[in-house]
């Protein structure tokens, strides 16, 4: 079960791009450290908890809500777990500022309201927030931008480690690995 509230992202029902990441991510081996980025209700790093129950599942968000129903989420799915998830309200990595932390894996349904110069600024400061072997996958509609994106991110990572996951019901499921030379 997951709790929502109104004024929080897709609050009626599971947004189809993040299942369709969900459906399509990759599971971090044991004991790595990943990271739900704009995290909403915490769905993505909620199912993280639960299929790599070893790692440590670190959620962000700006909107209080979203933080507020992520934190009961929690409560209601990982009771058993909750020392392993962290709960940060702020701005993308300003909020993990004091924890200095970089990511084994980086997972988004980013938030597009303001158009896609947001995301791209988000996507040059993944790159800092990874670790050797980390990646970064998130869900786009194609029609928001999809190939501007994912020709931006080839300049930020080689060629050969970006590619399209999947593509279905006009979202791309995008993989970028960190560039590890
Ligand atoms: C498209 S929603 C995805 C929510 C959730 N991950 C899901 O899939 O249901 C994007 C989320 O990013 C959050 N967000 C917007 N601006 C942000 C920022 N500057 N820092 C962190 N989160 C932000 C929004 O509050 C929203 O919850």
């Amino acid at each position: 079960m997951l709790k929502t509230v109104t004024g929080v992202f897709s609050y009626r029902k599971i947004d189809l791009g993040t299942r369709l990441l969900i459906e399509n991510m990759s599971i971090p081996l044991e004991g790595s450290t990943v990271l739900d980025m704009g995290c909403g209700y915490g769905v993505i790093g909620i199912v993280l908890g639960y299929l790599s129950p070893k790692s440590e599942i670190y959620f962000v968000d700006v909107n209080k809500r979203a933080i507020w129903c992520t934190k009961e989420n929690l409560k209601i799915n990982l009771s058993h777990s909750l020392d392993r998830t962290h709960v940060f309200r702020g701005d993308y990595f300003d909020a993990l500022k004091e924890e200095n932390r970089i990511f084994d894996a980086i997972y988004t349904n980013p938030p597009l309201r303001k158009g896609k110069d947001e995301f791209l600024e988000l996507i040059d400061e993944v790159k800092e927030h990874l670790s050797p072997k980390g990646y970064f996958q998130f869900v786009i509609k194609r029609r928001m931008g999809a190939s501007a994106i994912l020709e931006h991110l080839k300049e930020h990572y080689p060629e050969e480690n970006v590619m399209i996951l999947n593509k279905k019901s006009g979202y791309w499921i995008i993989n970028a690995f960190y560039p590890s030379t």
